[in-house]
This record gives structure tokens, C-alpha cells and sequence, in this order.
């Protein structure tokens, strides 16, 4: 809910903006009340409150973020803080809702530009808030003295508090403004001690969670990779340290604490700033990554940034990712807010990798459906000349060779064997070895006469070109208009390199990072209205491109090519910090694990993916009659409780982090009704025996009924238990050994 306080729209606040700023100083200095003349906006959503001011120069000052306040708790007017010394004047000192570059902030700016003239000074002041219903408001600033204009939009989530801001930059002057710098948002919390947490990996090595504590200086994530990268993820959280001195480990509280978290909706280059005051407070800039960046604006043009979602919560870092995961259900995947849970798929590229034909592929189909697999996914190879990856990328007709008859046999075998049908495509690549580049080698970035760098043998396709974002947008919806297909895997196996674009004015080739994405974004919109029932995937060689930006428009993601159900553990365990399990796709696959030669049972590796949207990737030719009827037991019952597991509350009941010899996680469903538990004995030393397990957000006083999908109890635990009894006694699994795996349900009898 937004409120707006003390608004007194004198007339004085009709005045020139310079006048007006002078009027206040005025007022201050005769010993004016601020209460008279400040504006104060307050957003209210879920349990938390968010506020902001205009101070007396007319700065959109932060006021206050955190939880919840009451209805007619007055909140303090903005008011600059003082020069810090002769060196940091107000303007630095003072936390701004989006500090420009210019009248000397040393602070990370949220928007730096040039103008024509060689002028960079830029000092924006509040003009006007329009509010949108109750949950919006667009707050509009201006230069003091020049005609561009920023609008921030605001839209609180009432259900989980989570706030949504972005920036509009506008230049109405009547020449070009180059835009080197533009956040989404800037984050204000004040001066404490606090406590970092954030994602970063590598290829298959995915979804790290860090934790530091916040010092004095800057903390930067991104990437500029022209995609939002293995190596960082565009999520951060905070928490606030109750530790009694510093040289306690920082360690954020999983179920217990102040968290303030952040996700930026961006699938480009993009950068993070986490700054230490030297006032001793924290600011968090988030938007396009300003390294090689420079965005022309023309006379008349607008700039959008992207969406920075940031939300509280006051239990913890199990808290904050149980409110993102709702928030992405209900409001930023594209079947929201209600997506079907993802069909248990299988997949063949660790089974067939490139060598995919209709009998192969058929004789698969046929075991997956036998041990009740949704949907048969091709992978790779099946395009083009494809017979590894050399070759084929960006032809994207069906190879005669492997499929003499086209696609439509495997379908239609697919469809009777009742499952759906989904192919392998990576629309933004071409290798030089395919028809495509032989006709268009223009269509790659590239800067012209150098060299053009490959990856994995392949260029990336300039997709801001319009004629290349035609023949992606073409080819897709040809695809999927003479072929019955359910579901993509979009794939996108590499990142920029020499990101020239030689075919726009100079001074417009940098648009490159903003234009590709758009256009990206906008094919898979039209490909999604076009094709309203396909579902898609977005993988990047694994979790390269997973963040609230591409979400909008891809209803899963592949978290990693990393398989292996022991890594897999700490990496669904960072992954859930910042996206939900209903899209984090997890596939069972061959032992000894192809990455780490490590040998697990088949149920070790059912029991891990089974943490997540399952899926199968295994070579079926090599089960034995033991290993289908494992499977089909075991997905069977993931069946039966997978709304609860990928829908419903996550505890992290004990962490995987750190090669862990234990772990476990929970999922209550919303109602409390059924709550579902996975436990990992990783490795046994000195005969001990699994912690006691202690669950978490049941209703203490409904009794609940224990079913074993995998394992078993000590010897007198009880059958039915009241919630306090699961959450306070606890109980006790009889699980030793390397690499066991347990997995019960709770059901709420009365
Ligand atoms: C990427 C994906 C894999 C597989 C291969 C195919 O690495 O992450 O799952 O699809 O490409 O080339």
C-alpha cells in the first residue's frame, strides 16, 4: 500500500526548481520546520515498509526500508546529512534514491552521462510523484539545469513486500546525451554492521554461496560477458549482524534475523555494487554493467533500465528465499501465478550426445516412457551437419542422414508412448562451418578486419540487428509450426567476445548490450504468444543465463551440466537462495559421474534430483531390470508429493555447504497439510550417526502421518506425531554410510 504524507503543495513548490532549492534553504536557516514543506512516500507490501523523501535541496532521499510499520507511525522527513570535513560534501554524504554523477559524489552514481558540449556534471531534484493505484508510484527528476529527465517507477508486491524499481532516462535536450552509467536502483540501509551473501561459479561449478562481512570499500559482482554468466550471479542478500564484536565468523542466520535481498531482471552484462560508507552504512547499485557501455540517447529518446526486485524479511536467509520463491511463482514466470509443475522429462545427451537418430532416439523413448517419464527431450546434433561441435549451428533444418523421414516418425512414437515432445535448439550461435556463416559472416559481432575469437567453435549472431533477430524469430516459428513441439531447450553455449556491430554509426555500436537483449527478449514474447502452449527452457552450458530477466519468458532453467548428485547438493542449495525449485531442472544420469568419476546408487541420484523439477539423462540401454523398477518406483512417488517439494515452503534443515558430510532440506506445503524431507549421509566417520532431525514450519497442533518414500526411522519412532512432536522431539533416521540417501512425507491426518 502507498502512503504520501505531508504534502503541502505550496506555491512555492510550483517554482523553478533552482528557486525552489534556494526557497528551502531559505526556510532552513530562518529556523523553518521541515514537516512543512518535506514530501514523504511510503510503499507498504507483505510485512515490510519502504520510504522515501524529497530533503530541502529537493534530493529523493532514502528514509526507511525494513519491516513493517504501523499505519500511523510518522516517518522522519528527508534532511541532508552534513559535509563530511572539507572533503565529502552533503551531496556524497547523503544517501540518494538514484545519485547522478556530478556536483562532486564520490559515491557510486546510479547514472553518469555526457553531453554534446563535453559537459558531465549532472544533478538531478525531485520534480513530481505520481502515485498509481496503491501500490505504484512514478517519481520524475531533472537535471537543475538541463532537459533530462529520469522517472523512477516503484510497484510494491502486497502480497510478499518484494518492490520492483527501475529507471526511465530521457533526454529532451536538442542534442545527443551519451549514457555511460544507468542503474535500475540504488539500495540504502543504514550504518550497522552487516553480513553479505552472494552466488558465484564457474561452468559446472555453479551456485556458491558466499558470505562475507561488509567492510569499508566495495563489494562488485557482475558480469561482462554480454549474458548474465556462470561466474556471479544478479542476487545479493544482506543481514543484519547481531554478533557482540567483529571478529565473530559471519555467518548469515538461515532461519532467524534481518535480511534485506535483491534480484536484478537482466540477461546482459550487469554489475552489482555493494558499498561500505565511510558513514558506515550500505548502498547497493544494480543495473546495466557500466564497463564499456555508452548508450546514445538522441533527442527525444528514452532509456529503460532494467527491473531490480529487492525485498525484507525478518527470519533469515530461509525466510528471504521463501518469499523470492513466491514472488517468482506469482508474478515473474511466464504461467504465473499459478505454472504447472514441469513434467518429469527425459533427456539423451549424456546417453547419445551427438550421435542422435530415429531408431536411437525411438529405442529411448520407449524405456523412458516405461518408467513413467513426461516428456522425451532431443538434445543436440539432430540439425544441420551436426556430428559434433564443429559443425551446423545456425542451419536449422532436420539432418537427413539420422532422420531419413524427417522429425514427425519420433513425434508421433513420443505421443503415442504419452509423452510430449521437446528439441534441443541454440538460436543466437553459428559455427563457421555451417551454411548460414558461408552466406552471412557479417552477422556475427565482430570488429571489422580483426579477428573474431571462437568458443567452442562457434560466433555469437548479433541478434540487435533487426535482419537477425527476423531470421531467429523465422526459423523458431517454422520449427515449431510444422513440428509438434512442446518444449524448447534454448541453449546458448558461450559468451561475447570483440562485441562490435559495424553496421550503425560509431557512436551507436555500444547500444549492442542493450539492443541484443531486447531483441532476445522480444523473440521469445512473440514465440510464446505465437506458440502459447510451448514450453521453454533457458540453459546457458548449464546456469550461464538464469536471472529474473529471462524467467519472464522461460517457464525452467538447467542449473548446470555438472550432474553429479553430490555436487548437485550444495548447488541446489545455492540456487534456492535466490530461484525457486519448480524451475530448477535436475536430471539422474550414469555413475561413475562423467565429471567427478564418482559412483553412486541409483537412489542416491534419484533422491538428490528428486530436490528439484526431475528429470532423467541416464544411457537407459545400460539399466538392468533392478535400475527401471528403482525408477519407476521412485518417480511414481515423486508424482504424488511434487507440488509440495517444488511449491511449497523450502527449509534448509541442515546445509550441504562445504562437502558436508550431512544434509537435508524440507518443503511444507502452504496449508501445512504435507511436508516432504530428503537426507544425505555423504560420508560416515567414527560410526556416527545422522543429527537428529528437527523440522520446521508444521502446525504444531495437527497430527501428522509418517510415509518412507526411501529409508528408515530408529525403532520406536511413532507412525503419527503431532506437529510440536516432529518440529520439538524430533526424529532420529537410521542412515550411515557414503552417499545414502532418505526421503519421507509428513500428511496431516486431523
Ligand atoms: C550445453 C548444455 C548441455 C547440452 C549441450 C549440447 O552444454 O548445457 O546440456 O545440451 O550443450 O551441446
Amino acid at each position: 500500500m502507498l502512503r504520501y504524507g505531508v504534502m503541502t503543495k505550496s506555491p512555492k513548490m510550483r517554482l523553478s526548481l533552482t528557486l525552489r532549492a534556494t526557497l528551502f534553504l531559505t526556510l532552513l536557516a530562518a529556523g523553518s520546520t521541515m514537516a512543512q514543506t518535506a514530501q514523504v512516500f511510503r510503499l507498504d507490501g507483505g510485512n515490510s515498509t519502504y520510504a522515501f523523501g524529497v530533503n530541502e535541496r529537493g534530493d529523493l532521499q532514502p528514509l526507511y526500508w525494513g519491516g513493517r510499520l504501523g499505519p500511523h507511525d510518522s516517518i522522519r522527513p528527508a534532511h541532508s546529512l552534513p559535509e563530511m570535513a572539507s572533503f565529502d560534501s552533503p551531496y556524497t554524504t547523503t544517501p540518494q534514491e538514484y545519485a547522478s554523477w556530478g556536483a562532486g559524489l564520490f559515491a557510486e552514481p546510479a547514472l553518469k552521462l555526457t553531453f554534446a558540449d563535453g559537459n558531465r556534471d549532472l544533478v538531478l531534484r525531485f520534480v513530481r510523484a505520481t502515485p498509481n493505484g496503491s501500490q505504484s508510484i512514478e517519481v520524475l527528476l531533472k537535471d537543475i539545469l538541463r532537459e533530462i529527465y529520469v522517472t523512477l517507477h516503484y510497484t510494491i508486491d502486497p502480497d510478499s513486500g518484494v518492490l520492483a524499481r527501475s529507471a526511465s532516462i530521457e533526454n529532451r535536450e536538442k542534442q545527443p546525451v551519451v549514457v555511460e552509467q544507468a542503474a535500475a536502483a540504488q539500495w540504502t540501509l543504514p550504518p550497522a554492521r552487516y553480513t553479505l551473501s552472494y552466488l558465484t561459479g564457474r561452468w559446472a561449478g555453479e551456485w556458491t554461496l558466499n558470505q562475507e562481512q561488509i567492510l569499508g570499500g566495495a563489494r562488485v559482482i557482475e558480469s561482462r560477458r554480454g549474458t548474465t554468466g556462470h561466474q556471479a550471479n544478479p542476487w545479493f542478500a544482506i543481514s543484519r549482524d547481531t554478533r557482540q564484536n567483529a571478529a565473530a565468523p559471519a555467518i548469515a542466520d538461515e532461519e532467524h534475523g534481518e535480511i534485506w535481498f535483491g534480484a536484478l531482471a537482466w540477461s546482459g552484462s550487469w554489475r552489482i555494487t555493494i558499498e561500505h560508507t565511510q558513514l558506515d552504512a550500505v548502498r547497493v547499485t544494480g543495473g546495466f554493467n557500466p564497463f564499456d557501455f555508452g548508450y546514445k540517447l538522441k533527442p527525444g529518446e528514452h532509456l529503460e533500465t532494467p527491473v531490480f526486485y529487492g525485498g525484507y524479511s525478518d527470519q533469515g536467509l530461509g525466510g528471504a528465499s521463501r518469499l523470492l520463491h513466491r514472488f517468482e511463482i506469482a508474478h515473474i514466470l511466464p504461467q504465473a501465478p499459478d505454472p504447472k509443475l514441469r513434467p518429469v522429462i527425459y533427456n539423451s545427451w549424456e546417453a547419445t550426445e551427438f550421435n542422435v537418430n530415429e531408431a536411437g532416439q525411438m529405442a529411448l523413448a520407449e524405456k523412458a516412457a516405461s518408467i513413467g517419464v513426461d516428456r522425451f527431450v532431443m538434445d543436440d546434433g539432430w540439425f544441420g551437419q551436426r556430428k559434433n561441435d564443429h559443425a551446423g549451428l545456425g542451419d536449422w533444418y532436420v539432418n537427413s542422414d539420422k532422420f531419413p523421414r524427417g522429425l514427425k516418425p519420433l513425434i508421433d512414437k513420443v505421443h503415442v508412448l504419452g509423452m510430449d515432445f521437446g528439441l534441443w535448439v541454440e538460436p543466437e550461435m553459428v559455427n563457421p562451418d555451417s551454411d548460414l556463416y558461408r552466406k552471412h559472416p557479417d552477422w556475427v559481432l565482430n570488429f571489422s578486419g580483426r579477428p573474431r575469437s571462437e568458443s567452442r567453435n562457434q560466433l555469437v549472431l548479433n541478434l540487435a540487428r533487426p535482419d537477425v533477430r527476423d531470421y531467429i524469430a523465422g526459423f523458431l516459428d517454422k520449427l515449431l509450426t510444422e513440428n509438434d513441439i512442446a518444449f524448447l531447450k534454448w541453449d546458448y553455449n558461450r559468451n561475447w567476445s570483440e562485441p562490435g556491430w559495424d553496421q550503425v554509426p560509431v557512436d551507436e555500436q555500444k547500444r549492442v548490450y542493450v539492443e541484443f537483449i531486447r531483441n532476445l527478449y522480444a523473440i521469445l514474447a512473440d514465440l510464446r504468444k505465437k506458440h502459447p502452449k510451448v514450453e521453454i527452457e533457458s540453459c546457458s552450458g548449464g546456469g550461464g543465463r538464469v536471472d529474473l530477466g529471462i524467467l519472464r519468458y522461460t517457464d525452467e532453467v538447467w542449473p548446470s551440466d555438472n550432474t553429479d548428485p553430490f555436487d548437485r547438493l550444495s548447488m541446489q542449495d545455492g540456487f534456492t537462495y535466490a530461484y525457486t525449485p519448480q524451475i530448477m531442472m535436475a536430471w539422474v544420469t550414469d555413475s561413475p559421474h562423467w565429471h567427478n568419476h564418482r559412483s553412486t546408487s541409483l537412489t542416491y541420484r534419484m533422491l538428490s534430483s528428486m530436490q528439484g523439477s526431475l528429470g532423467i539423462g541416464a544411457n537407459l540401454n545400460h539399466w538392468i531390470a533392478e535400475d527401471f523398477a528403482t525408477a519407476k518406483r521412485l518417480i511414481a512417488a515423486y508424482h504424488s508429493v511434487q507440488r509440495t517439494i517444488v511449491r511449497g515452503d523450502l527449509y534448509r534443515i541442515i546445509s550441504p555447504r562445504d562437502s558436508s558430510q550431512m544434509s537435508a532440506t524440507e518443503t511444507v506445503s502452504s496449508d501445512k497439510n504435507q511436508a516432504v524431507v530428503f537426507a544425505f549421509a555423504n560420508a560416515t566417520t567414527e560410526g556416527r550417526g545422522f543429527p537428529l532431525l528437527q523440522l520446521q514450519g508444521l502446525d504444531p497442533d495437527a497430527e501428522y502421518k509418517l510415509t518412507w518414500i526411501e529409508g528408515k526411522s530408529w525403532p520406536g519412532t511413532p507412525e503419527n506425531a503431532s506437529g510440536a512432536w516432529w518440529m520439538r522431539h524430533g526424529l532420529q533416521l537410521d542412515l550411515r554410510g557414503d552417499f545414502q540417501a532418505a526421503s519421507f512425507h509428513l500428511d496431516r491426518q486431523r
